[in-house]
């Protein structure tokens, strides 16, 4: 069994609110009698892309006894990111393959430079590609922009802008146990390429369904969420939680 706290959307800025809601989360996790094997979080760590705002990133997770996975999103900038939470140089996409607890997490970027939307490139399929054929145990990709239409036309419309390339990726890969993703701040679970996609909830708000809502996207009230993944063979179970 693999277990994975899963979170995302943090959106660091410099304010209390966005610290406070993510120290919520860490605080939570750190206070567990058990661990998790490790915590990813699916990008948009930060608001601005501020290198200050990753060492806040880095000091808010320092309480965690596990490894903590980092994927980039929209809001993030590649440079300080790379520099800061990896201790790296170069301005391409950040890929990263860690091995957790038996599995392979490969974490995509998926971002394009400015935009909002998402989309991974042609050298990061090809590492995936390589980093998949690599192994044989179960692997999870992990990229910040959801790959499937959620019901949400807003934020649908800046979802992954070249699913198929990913899909004939994951379809060439059997060990692949799923794609976990980030970006739509709403928890989520849905199917993608024959496997299961889960979206993390987004700390820092939570977007609405068109019939929740009357012009007002981001709920910013709602309590702080994460996500707890569970592989059991090839059974992917997910728990969601809100904590008030
Ligand atoms: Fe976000
Ligand atoms: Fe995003």
């Amino acid at each position: 069994m693999i277990t994975l706290a899963h979170l995302s959307d943090v959106h660091i800025d410099g304010s209390a609110r966005n610290e406070g809601r993510a120290a919520r989360v860490v605080d939570y996790l750190a206070a567990l009698p058990g661990r998790v094997d490790a915590v990813l979080v699916t990008g948009d760590l930060t608001e601005q892309g501020r290198p200050e705002d990753y060492e806040t990133v880095l000091r808010l997770v320092a309480p965690l006894a596990v490894p903590v996975l980092f994927c980039p999103g929209n809001h993030d900038e590649r440079t300080a990111f790379r520099g800061t939470l990896l201790g790296l140089s170069g301005s391409g996409p950040v890929n990263q393959a860690h091995e957790v607890a038996g599995a392979s997490f490969l974490l995509c970027d998926s971002v394009i430079p400015g935009k909002p939307d998402g989309e991974l490139a042609q050298e990061t399929l090809a590492w995936l590609d390589s980093a998949l054929a690599e192994g044989d145990g179960p692997a999870f990709i992990a990229l910040h922009h959801h790959p499937v239409p959620l019901g949400i036309p807003e934020l649908d419309a800046m979802r992954l802008l070249n699913p198929d390339d990913l899909a004939a990726v994951v379809r060439k890969h059997p060990r692949v146990a799923g794609v976990l993703c980030g970006h739509a701040h709403t928890a989520a679970a849905s199917t993608f390429a024959g496997v299961p996609v889960r979206v993390a909830p987004g700390v820092k708000s939570t977007s609405l369904l068109p019939w929740e809502h009357d012009g007002d996207l981001t709920l910013y009230d709602t309590p702080v969420g994460l996500a707890f993944h569970l592989l059991d063979q090839d059974v992917l179970t997910t728990h969601f939680r809100a904590l008030a």
